[in-house]
């Protein structure tokens, strides 16, 4: 039965979507329909479709109470929205349905866990959250709400563990064919922690233990939790927030992590051998994977942080995109990223170059655009013949932004200091490269206004939103010293 919280929502965008035109979109980026949109939820495979909900609130492009948005694709790329899957219509989940995750049930129907919040008034008077994990069941575009919820409730929270900040189940298979869940929660320390539970049918559901925690090293509450072996490892991925920056690494207070290690299904423990930031760019939260059906483990994340969402145009009837879905391997012990291989076939029109020395700031022939997938090696013309390297992009005569490499310290810079933002937000940031004597290979997508760049076929990506006027389409290269150029750019057709 659809409530009439969730057919408002329905109808709402419905009728207001339709007066956002496509122009105003990135191509292959998915965009909320209307209004606000934040973390990805239920990212899965559903009867051959890919699926992907997400935080959504479609009144205003502010945060609000939150709903599940939904879509579904074939490609990973194309996003058909079906109607909003879930409004916060009950008293468990009055104030709001939090993220949370799908998966395929025996008898073909879809589960979806999410967090059900509900404000709880204490004995002084003040109030606080209470959080406890949900169960909606469904076709893959309807779903009710199960008569027993809440399914994992604060008498599920070990001793000294919050029930206020107990959020965003991520549910999965088990090798034995029970169902795992991870959930994100904040200790008696203040900081966050994973717990783990299990479940025969994914309805009923036993605490199991605590996985991995911050002790107060990785920021605070520990959201959007997933688990899944990659490579012959395991891999935890949680975006904390309140994270302090070590060296170069976790800047963006709110970012995300990826520890990477064992996991003991039968003793419900996570042995962290390595821990690495998953984006050095300024935009990238809350990511969930799934694996396809050949294999592979792809990972999409909400576009923005909680420190970066209020910079955009304040006109906008929709905020918030996904970036491109990412497919995940392990090199030498790190985390790899690579744009889903769908991608290719989405490239038009070819232009290459080979070998160009440059210098001064030097524009190449039908090198331009802001929706396309460019590559772009760069080399020294003789041994440290190059101190610095500078590619801008959604360059017009105001505007640009910009990577930039210094080789001596193998240093690289992404800038939208100077794409049109008029407020002093964060527009920099830095990551150290791996030292490949001066050369370096940027893989640089373009939607009209994000840029998601690749390094060193996936060792690090940097992740940016920007809304610099579309008009600024030119890119530009420069070097101080002598540098020799390979471009190749593709179009990309929607
Ligand atoms: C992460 C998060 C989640 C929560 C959701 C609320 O961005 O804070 O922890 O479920 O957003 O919209």
């Amino acid at each position: 039965m659809v409530s009439d919280a969730l057919q408002k929502a329905r109808d709402y965008e419905e009728r207001l979507g339709a007066f956002i035109e496509d122009a105003q979109r990135p191509v292959f980026h998915y965009s909320a329909r209307v209004g606000w949109l934040n973390d990805p939820n239920g990212f899965s495979l559903y009867k051959g479709e890919y699926h992907l909900f997400h935080q959504y609130h479609p009144y205003s492009n502010q945060w609000g109470p939150m709903h599940w948005g939904h879509a579904v694709s074939k490609d990973l790329l194309h996003w058909e929205y079906l109607p909003a899957a879930l409004a916060p219509d009950q008293g468990y989940d009055r104030s709001g349905c939090f993220s949370g995750s799908a998966i395929a049930l025996e008898d073909g129907r879809q589960l979806l866990l999410y967090t059900g919040v509900r404000e709880e008034a204490k004995e002084d008077g003040t109030k606080r959250s209470c959080q406890t994990q949900c169960i909606a069941v469904g076709d893959g575009v309807n779903y009710e709400k199960y008569a027993q919820n809440p399914v994992i409730d604060g008498r599920d929270v070990p001793q000294g563990f919050s029930k206020s900040d107990f959020r965003d189940p991520k549910l999965f298979r088990n090798p034995d064919g029970s169902f795992g869940c991870v959930v994100g929660c904040r200790t008696e320390d203040e900081s966050g922690a994973i717990l783990y539970y299990r479940s025969e049918d994914g309805f009923s559901w036993r605490y199991r233990g605590i996985l991995d925690r911050s002790y107060n090293e990785y920021g605070r509450m520990w959201e959007c939790p997933d688990l899944f072996p990659l490579d012959g490892e395991d891999i935890l991925l949680t975006s904390p927030q309140d994270m302090s920056p070590v060296g170069l690494e976790f800047h963006n207070g709110n970012g995300t992590l990826c520890l990477i290690g064992d996991w003991d299904e039968e003793k419900a423990a996570f042995t962290r051998r390595r821990v690495q930031a998953v984006d050095y760019g300024i935009d990238f939260y809350a990511p969930q994977t799934l694996l396809t059906e050949d294999g592979r483990r792809i990972m999409i994340a909400w576009m923005q942080n909680w420190d970066t969402c209020t910079s955009y145009p304040s006109e906008a009837k929709w905020f918030g995109q996904m970036t491109l879905p990412r497919e995940l391997r392990l090199r030498d012990g790190r985390l790899l990223q690579n744009p889903v291989r769908e991608l290719e076939a989405l490239h038009g029109r070819r232009i290459a170059y080979e070998s160009v020395p440059v210098s001064a700031e030097t524009v190449l022939q039908g090198i331009y655009g802001r929706v396309i997938d460019m590559t772009v090696r760069v080399r020294p013309q003789s041994p440290g013949s190059y101190e610095l390297f500078r590619l801008k992009f959604a360059r017009g005569s105001h505007h640009f932004s910009s990577l930039s490499y210094r080789p001596g310290s193998s240093m690289l810079h992404i800038s939208r200091k100077m794409s049109g933002f008029n407020r002093d937000f964060v527009h920099d940031r830095r990551c150290l490269v791996r030292d490949r004597g001066g050369e370096i290979k940027l893989r640089l997508v373009l939607d009209r206004f994000s840029a998601e760049v690749f390094v060193n076929d996936g060792e690090q990506a940097l992740t940016m939103t920007f809304y610099t006027p579309l008009t600024a389409d030119g890119i530009s290269f420069e070097a101080h010293g002598n540098a020799l150029l390979d471009v190749e750019k593709y179009e990309i057709i929607g």
